[in-house]
């Protein structure tokens, strides 16, 4: 489904640096493993001149995460720290010939990763999220991780933004605050919403059976899961979730809230999702 480069292929099939290091002195860990991708990498750094001499990584996460994983340690070993500072996510995508733009929060993740170790090799905090400034609740991102990656990355519409962060991916409830930084930081007008038509009731089975098919299923899959269709009664949706997400009740009923806004916001503000019985 995905377009990946023959790097990424090889990255994700024979992963380098997999594991931890018993003995590291720089441990970064981000993303939750609760509803998505998650990172932790180990660096082993030589105290007296910074250098990184040894990195690994486990991680729970689609093949553009564990070959970004395995890229950036491949990047890392035998720089300074220094050096290892100023690795961005673009460098970690060019690493690997490029990453599908849906997929480049692979690498913004791989970079987060990097900057915590280097943190907790450093003897410094990472401010944790206060709640007053997440602006997506959905994947939980802030303001300040949403405006650094905007700048580092020029981004300019909402759909970059989800692509970078996911944020925007879910329920949308974040898109109007997406589009004030967006706006804020290049003083131009983000995307504006598109008026839905009215639809007949064969026109909406369609746009559902669509939005599921090509907006939310994929984002499922390419984190473990999977949905299935199961029924349309009116505005009454019943589908079936699979995978490692729907495994615990908290999880489930995030998906299934993801799920819901999502065809609410494209195809019509009645739907509920109604999980179908075996
Ligand atoms: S709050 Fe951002 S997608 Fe739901």
């Amino acid at each position: 489904m995905w377009d990946y480069t023959k790097s990424v292929m090889d990255h994700f099939s024979n992963p380098r640096n997999v594991g931890k290091i018993e003995n590291a002195n720089g441990v970064g860990e981000v993303g939750s493993l609760a509803c998505g991708d998650a990172l932790k990498l180990y660096l082993k750094i030589d105290p007296e001149t910074g250098k990184i001499e040894e990195a690994r990584f486990q991680t729970f996460g689609c093949a553009s995460a564990i070959a970004s994983a395995s890229a950036l340690t491949e990047m890392v070993k035998g720089m300074s720290i220094e050096e290892a500072s100023k690795v961005t996510n673009d460098d970690i995508a060019r690493f690997l010939g490029g990453l599908p733009e849906q997929k480049m929060h692979c690498s913004v993740m791989g970079r987060e990763a990097l900057e915590a170790a280097i943190a907790n090799f450093k003897g410094e905090e990472i401010a944790e999220h206060e709640d007053a400034t997440v602006i997506c609740k959905c994947f939980w991102v802030d303001e300040q991780k949403l405006r650094e990656v905007v700048i580092e990355n020029k981004l300019k519409t909402v759909e970059e933004v989800t692509h970078y962060t996911k944020a925007g991916g879910g329920c949308g409830g974040c898109v109007p605050d997406i589009k004030r930084i967006l706006n804020d930081i290049n003083g131009t007008k983000a995307d504006e919403p598109v008026e839905k038509p009215r639809m007949t009731n064969l026109q909406r089975i369609k746009l559902i059976t669509e939005t599921i098919e090509t907006k939310i299923a994929p984002i499922l899959r390419a984190d473990g899961g999977d949905i299935e269709l199961v029924d349309i009664d009116g505005y009454d949706v019943y589908v079936k979730l699979h995978g490692a997400c729907a495994g615990c009740s908290g999880a489930k009923a995030t998906l299934q809230k993801i799920v819901q806004e999502t065809l609410r916001k494209e195809v019509d503000p009645d739907i509920s999702i109604i999980e179908a019985s075996k």
